[in-house]
């Protein structure tokens, strides 16, 4: 990926892999990450899927922004829990590339993230 992502490194998402069409990084849960009935907050579930599907999509001098994502919560974590993003691109065409993320704690997948996003084309920039 080009330049830095700043709010991967606000939240403190940690990379654990990168390469073409797949990354997998990881965020141990703190108490500033949880909502009002003390679990991870929806949004920071999501911002760690996001920052994994964009690092899949944006590998080397690839760029590609988000179109349309869909997330799942499907149990929750909470303060001490490490959870991981697994993204794996599913289908890269010219124009659009689909990528699955799984977010885990443990062996239990606590998320499913779906992403679609436009790869830029090479003569235009952003
Ligand atoms: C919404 C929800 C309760 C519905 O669950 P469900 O489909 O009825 O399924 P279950 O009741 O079998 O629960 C699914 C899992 O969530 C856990 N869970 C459900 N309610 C829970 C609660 N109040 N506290 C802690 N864990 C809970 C269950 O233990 C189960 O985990 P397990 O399979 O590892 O034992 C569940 O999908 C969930 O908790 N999702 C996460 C919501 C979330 O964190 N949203 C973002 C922040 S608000």
């Amino acid at each position: 990926m080009r330049g830095n992502d700043y709010f991967r490194e606000l939240l403190g998402i940690k990379v654990l892999d990168a390469k073409d069409g797949y990354s997998k990084m990881s965020l141990k849960i703190s108490k500033e990450h949880t909502n009002f009935v003390g679990f991870t907050h929806g949004g920071v579930v999501f911002a760690l899927a996001d920052c994994a599907f964009a690092e899949a999509v944006n590998f080397g001098d690839k760029q590609a922004v988000a179109v349309q994502v869909n997330i799942n919560f499907l149990r929750p974590s909470s303060e001490g829990d490490v959870l991981t993003a697994e993204a794996i691109t599913i289908s890269e065409g010219k124009t659009f590339v689909l990528c699955s993320i799984t977010v885990r704690k443990k062996n239990k997948t606590i998320a499913l993230f779906s992403g679609l996003a436009y790869k830029m084309q090479s003569d235009k920039t952003f």
